[in-house]
């Protein structure tokens, strides 16, 4: 078990790397608004909607839990992946999103260069020791013109970039507590993933990993 509190966190904050023309990965920049976020999370989202593990189509259950806020939200279902206005558990709309949440990913992406960036979906995945989220396109959105935002919190991950294909060679970069990825244009629709997260303790959010996925759906 590492304790990445100590060795992590904000190293190089501040710092902008970009992997593709279209994907940057901007180091720490979520750090300001950790504890907003968590506030968030904890009081506002999960208390009206709660985390769950939603099953595949083809039947898997998920290794990450998952809820949304906005106003829209990521599900599952029999026929496929696509986003409901309402929540399936509650059968109420999704919790609003936290004033903290949007400027965060408007900022993040404005000094990624992406202006106007409005999402109405905010996917919250919670990892634990053993959980991944295997390659996939994010193309459940109704246009690819708006990025994607991705803010990570807690323990490390490594974060799989790949290509356009499936099977194409993927980069791994890793991510930790407070660093906001953001890609879009011409790689928006690259194939990405988390590889199994090791075990871990971070001091905000014990043994698990979060992270927060901004999205204009529609
Ligand atoms: C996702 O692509 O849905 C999640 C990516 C991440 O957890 O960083
Ligand atoms: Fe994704």
């Amino acid at each position: 078990m590492t304790f990445d509190m100590f060795e992590q966190d904000g190293v190089n904050a501040g710092q902008a790397e970009c992997y593709e023309q279209d994907v940057h990965v901007l180091r720490g920049f979520a750090l300001p608004y950790v504890q907003d976020l968590m506030q968030g999370i904890n009081k506002q989202v999960k208390t009206t909607s709660p985390l769950r593990k939603m099953t595949t189509p083809g039947g898997y259950s998920m290794s990450v839990a998952t809820t949304s806020c906005g106003q829209r939200g990521w599900i599952t279902s029999d026929t496929g992946y696509q986003y409901a206005d309402r929540d399936p558990i509650t059968n109420l709309p999704w919790p609003e999103m936290p004033k903290a949440f949007m400027s965060l990913a408007q900022s993040a992406a404005n000094k990624a260069g992406f202006l106007n960036f409005v999402p109405d979906s905010c996917l919250i995945n919670v990892y634990q020791a053993g959980s991944k989220m295997s390659l996939h396109q994010d193309k459940d959105e109704a246009d690819f013109s708006a990025p994607i935002v991705s803010v990570s919190l807690g323990i490390s991950a490594t974060f799989l970039l790949g290509g356009f294909e499936r099977q194409d060679k993927s980069s791994h970069i890793a991510l930790h507590h407070g660093d906001v990825m953001v890609w879009g244009r011409a790689d928006r629709l690259r194939f990405h993933g988390i590889l199994p997260v090791k075990a871990a303790l971070h001091s905000i959010t014990q043994d698990c990993r979060i992270n927060l996925t901004f999205r204009k759906t529609q």
